[in-house]
């Protein structure tokens, strides 16, 4: 498997990005939700409240070191040509879905930053490395920085649904190995 993208399929580089970040943002979600629906003092599989917000925020600026190099990726080299089954309504629909899928994934951990610095919670590096804090305190950056956290959080998630269903109604229903696209050893 070539490292780089060629005419017509995804390269190692491409793929190991893709699908980092898919386990990355599924932890996120999950570590996310549990974070906010605990009380403290609780702890679910074994780990605190503060676990989870330590782990959630150091995988959450590690995806966005990834994303930083994903999006070089696709810059520097070229996009293999389009699946030829996709229709003309299929290709404008994805091109939209991964403008957005891209824009997430630097609003969500920045947005994430913005909030815990200016919110005056900071970050504690995977519970080794105090953060320094180049914003300061700030109600206001905070409130925004938190909110867009959330609400981009509801739009990324709509846009990975659209993007699981186009890829799984042609895998699945069209049998047209789409999938296979994205995954190590092409077979189509
Ligand atoms: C990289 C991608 C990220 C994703 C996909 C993500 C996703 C989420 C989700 C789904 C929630 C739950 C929101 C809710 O209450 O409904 C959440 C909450 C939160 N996230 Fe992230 N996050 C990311 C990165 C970060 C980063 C880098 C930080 C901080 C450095 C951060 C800090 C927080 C905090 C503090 C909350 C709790 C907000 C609250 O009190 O409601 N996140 N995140
Ligand atoms: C289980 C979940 C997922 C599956 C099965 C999946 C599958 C795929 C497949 C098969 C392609 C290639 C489509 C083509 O032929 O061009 C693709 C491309 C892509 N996917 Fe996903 N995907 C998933 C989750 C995600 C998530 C969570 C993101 C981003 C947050 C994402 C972002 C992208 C992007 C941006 C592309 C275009 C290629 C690139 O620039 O990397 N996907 N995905």
């Amino acid at each position: 498997m070539p490292l780089q993208n060629t005419s017509d399929s995804y390269g190692a580089f491409t793929k190991l990005f893709h699908w980092i970040i898919v386990v990355l943002f599924a932890w996120q979600y999950v570590s996310g939700n549990i974070m906010t629906g605990m009380e403290r003092g609780d702890t679910v599989a074994g780990l605190g409240q503060n676990d989870y917000y330590n782990w959630h925020k150091s995988i959450g600026l590690v995806a966005l070191a990834i994303a930083v190099f994903r999006l070089l990726n696709r810059y520097i080299g070229r996009l293999p040509g389009w699946a030829p089954t996709l229709s003309g309504g299929e290709k404008k629909v994805i091109h939209r879905l991964e403008q957005v899928l891209y824009l997430a994934m630097f609003v969500m951990p920045v947005t994430g930053y913005i909030y815990v610095m200016a919110g005056g919670f900071g970050v504690l590096l995977f519970g080794e490395y105090k953060l320094p804090d180049p914003i300061g305190k700030s109600e206001t950056l905070a409130f925004y920085g938190k909110w867009i956290h959330i609400y981009a959080g509801y739009v990324l998630a709509a846009a990975v649904a659209g993007h699981l269903f186009i890829v799984l109604r042609h895998q699945l229903f069209m049998k047209d190995g789409l999938l296979f696209r994205m995954l190590p050893a092409r077979r189509k």
